[in-house]
């Protein structure tokens, strides 16, 4: 099963829902049934700022802040794809969306530290696919700004960033609601068949089914290779994800055991 979570990063029930939902629909028509798709909002949630203690890096990746950061972290983990639907803010992410993303690269490197030698400070070759997807009020008022702040992100963290379909999509799924301030306005103009949000629309779709087929290689391609990628601990959390880390259990080992190399679950 390639497991999807999609992330609205506003703080209300509006575009970048919408837009989310149309990648998540994408997403499950790749491979209906074989996909799992949970969508995840900011609304209502809260994400402190980081406060530089660095103690994330001494006790195996745990925040010492407690709030909806650890909810998050978890699905993050366990997901193969990440797609995030954000509304531009300042020409960037909107600020709630960082404090997540701050946090989650800190502690991840706590996390994952017993992987390598003492003293080597890495990150493991997570290999997610990750889509962004990004509308403001206004036009070209810091779409590609936002969208380039979470595929550096998806680099940072060993991840795959993927754009969507020529020619609506350079690097993401980038638009606007043509000045409308409202929470549904990009809804009611795909609806309507105006232009821009029917592009919008078709680029979020594309980067959803997109990252979605980008996994699903990923995740055959991981399982013929295993044994190899298996000698490296860079890649334990990708075997992990797959299932096949521990060459003793079931789907682990080399050689023709059932769905190994073939099934897409
Ligand atoms: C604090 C704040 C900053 C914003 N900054 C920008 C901006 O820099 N560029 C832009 O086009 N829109 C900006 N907007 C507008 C939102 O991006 C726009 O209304 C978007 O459609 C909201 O998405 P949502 O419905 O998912 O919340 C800003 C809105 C807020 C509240």
């Amino acid at each position: 099963m390639v497991k999807v979570l999609g992330i609205s990063g506003s703080p209300r029930k509006g575009n970048s829902q919408f837009l989310l939902e149309q990648a998540l629909e994408a997403a499950r028509a790749v491979s209906p049934g074989k996909v799992e798709c949970t969508p995840y909002t900011l609304r209502g949630k809260k994400f402190a700022p980081c406060v530089s203690c660095f103690r994330c890096g001494e006790q195996g990746g745990e925040c010492v802040l407690k709030d909806d950061f650890q909810e998050l972290r978890d699905l993050w983990v366990a997901a193969d794809v990440v797609i995030y639907s954000v509304p531009v803010y300042h020409m960037g992410v909107p600020g709630q969306l960082k404090c997540f993303l701050d946090r989650l690269g800190n502690s991840l490197f706590g996390r994952y530290r017993h992987l390598f030698p003492a003293g080597v400070d890495s990150l493991p070759k997570l290999l997610k696919v990750v889509g962004a997807i990004a509308q403001g009020v206004h036009l070209c008022s810091g779409q590609e700004h936002t969208i380039t702040d979470l595929v550096c992100h998806a680099l940072i963290l060993q991840c795959i960033p993927v754009t969507g379909d020529m020619w609506q999509s350079y690097i993401g799924a980038g638009g606007w609601t043509s000045n409308d301030i409202a929470r549904d306005a990009l809804a009611r103009q795909a609806e309507a068949g105006e232009a821009d949000a029917a592009v919008l629309v078709k680029a979020a779709r594309d980067v959803g089914r997109r990252a979605t087929e980008i996994a699903l290689v990923l995740r055959e391609g991981g399982r013929v290779l295993r044994d190899t990628l298996r000698a490296d601990p860079a890649y334990l959390p990708f075997l992990e994800r797959l299932g096949c880390a521990d060459p003793t259990t079931a789907g682990g080992g080399s050689g023709a055991e059932p769905g190994a190399g073939q099934g897409t679950d």
